[in-house]
């Protein structure tokens, strides 16, 4: 059971901003954390605010991010709470 989604907008405004590559990178992100039965990866439809995408939003706490970019996963992912600390690795 996952203890958290990572919704990606797959709608065509945020794929325009390459969110395809959002989604590498949370996956590999995930991988290499070893979070990967904890964590999934969402594609989803358009949010709505496609002027700001590319999109993440994180569930269960409701968390959107904006104009998401190349390098954000493992930052986004290291502030995630949600992780349990008995896999969470490289934190202080
Ligand atoms: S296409 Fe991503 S919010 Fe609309």
């Amino acid at each position: 059971m996952y203890t958290a989604h990572i919704l990606v907008c797959g709608g065509t405004g945020c794929l325009s901003q390459k969110s395809e590559k959002i989604i590498e990178e949370f996956n590999k992100e995930i991988k290499k954390q070893g979070i990967t039965g904890c964590v999934k990866v969402v594609k989803t439809g358009c949010f709505g605010f496609c002027g700001a995408g590319p999109i993440v939003k994180i569930l269960p706490d409701n968390t959107l991010y904006v104009y998401v970019k190349d390098g954000d996963a493992a930052e986004i992912l290291s502030w995630r709470r949600w992780i349990p600390d008995r896999i969470k690795v490289g934190t202080n």
